[in-house]
């Protein structure tokens, strides 16, 4: 066989080899995607049919956050493939409970665009939970962490003028930098924060109808975002903050 031939063979039967390994090679790096290794389960299945319906505008085909919509939102929707949530009821740095995303579906996260699903079929919305799963290996290896909500008993003294009047205070020291005097989210540092202070004269609460939701949010503080926890103050401060902020949601502005 003379040189000439030999090249001619490589080429005619390793190019297009090369070509079809790099093909091949392009297809398997595309973008992570809801669960490669395993098949999705009925109740997976079922609940990415809900998302593409309902969710998939915002939240975006990979679950990544990235969609036409969220570019105009203050307020960016969470990327689920790192399975970090602000709105839930565990400390930070754990996976949120099921009944945290349930609350998150059923109550919306007012003051920003993601709705209330409290109409849905509560099996479409465990579905599309299971479904968010799929986006982050975590939900394998780690459990919830523990609920706040299982230790949180709602004392005599709520929403007493004196608990107001004390909240009061313990707000002028700790939360005006951000949410503002008057707790309207205008404090002098919102400007430079990524996430806007909440107002928190509005007559609804993200976190949830409950003054339990509030006292939640000042105990583990919301993950990823710039609002921190408060639960080194004592029990009663996060009390009479709560009181406080009960206060000034009935005031109206
Ligand atoms: C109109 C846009 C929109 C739609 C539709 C929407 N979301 Fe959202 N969602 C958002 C935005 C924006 C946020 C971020 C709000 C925040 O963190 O304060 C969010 C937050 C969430 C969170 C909480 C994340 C956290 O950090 O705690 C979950 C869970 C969620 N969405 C699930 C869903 C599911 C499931 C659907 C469909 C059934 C859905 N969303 C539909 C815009 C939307
Ligand atoms: C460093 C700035 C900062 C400080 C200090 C701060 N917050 Fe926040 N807070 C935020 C931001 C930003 C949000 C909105 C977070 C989001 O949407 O992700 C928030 C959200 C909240 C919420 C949730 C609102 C809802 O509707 O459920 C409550 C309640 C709250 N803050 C109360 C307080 C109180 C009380 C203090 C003081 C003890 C305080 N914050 C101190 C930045 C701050």
């Amino acid at each position: 066989m003379g040189e000439n031939t030999t090249i001619r063979w490589l080429l005619f039967f390793f190019m297009p080899a090369l070509f079809v390994y790099g093909l091949l090679h392009v297809m398997s790096s595309k973008p992570a995607q809801a669960k490669k290794t395993k098949e999705l389960t009925a109740q997976e299945e079922a609940g990415r049919q809900v998302y593409n319906k309902f969710c998939v505008g915002c939240h975006g085909v990979n679950g990544d956050g990235k969609s036409k919509a969220a570019e105009f939102f203050i307020v960016k929707p969470p990327n689920f493939h790192t399975a970090v949530f602000r709105w839930k009821s565990t400390p930070a740095g754990t996976l949120p409970t099921d009944e945290d995303l349930l609350h998150i579906l059923n109550w919306g996260i007012p003051q920003t665009p993601m709705p209330s699903f409290k109409l849905m079929p509560e099996v479409q919305k465990r579905a599309v939970i299971a479904y968010i799963k799929t986006f982050s290996d975590r939900w394998e290896k780690e459990q919830p962490g523990e609920s706040v909500y299982k230790n949180i008993k709602r004392p005599a003294y709520f929403g007493t003028p004196e608990s107001i009047n004390r909240g009061k205070k313990i707000y002028a020291t700790n939360c005006t930098s951000c949410h503002g005097e008057n707790g309207q989210g205008d404090g002098p540092l919102a400007k430079t924060l990524p996430v806007p202070p909440t107002d928190l004269t509005y007559p609804v609460r993200a976190a949830g109808p409950k003054p339990e939701d509030t006292f939640r949010v000042l105990t583990v503080g919301l993950e990823g975002s710039p609002m921190p926890s408060f639960g080194h103050l004592s029990e009663r401060d996060r009390w009479d903050l709560v009181s406080y902020i009960a206060y000034l949601m009935n005031k109206g502005k």
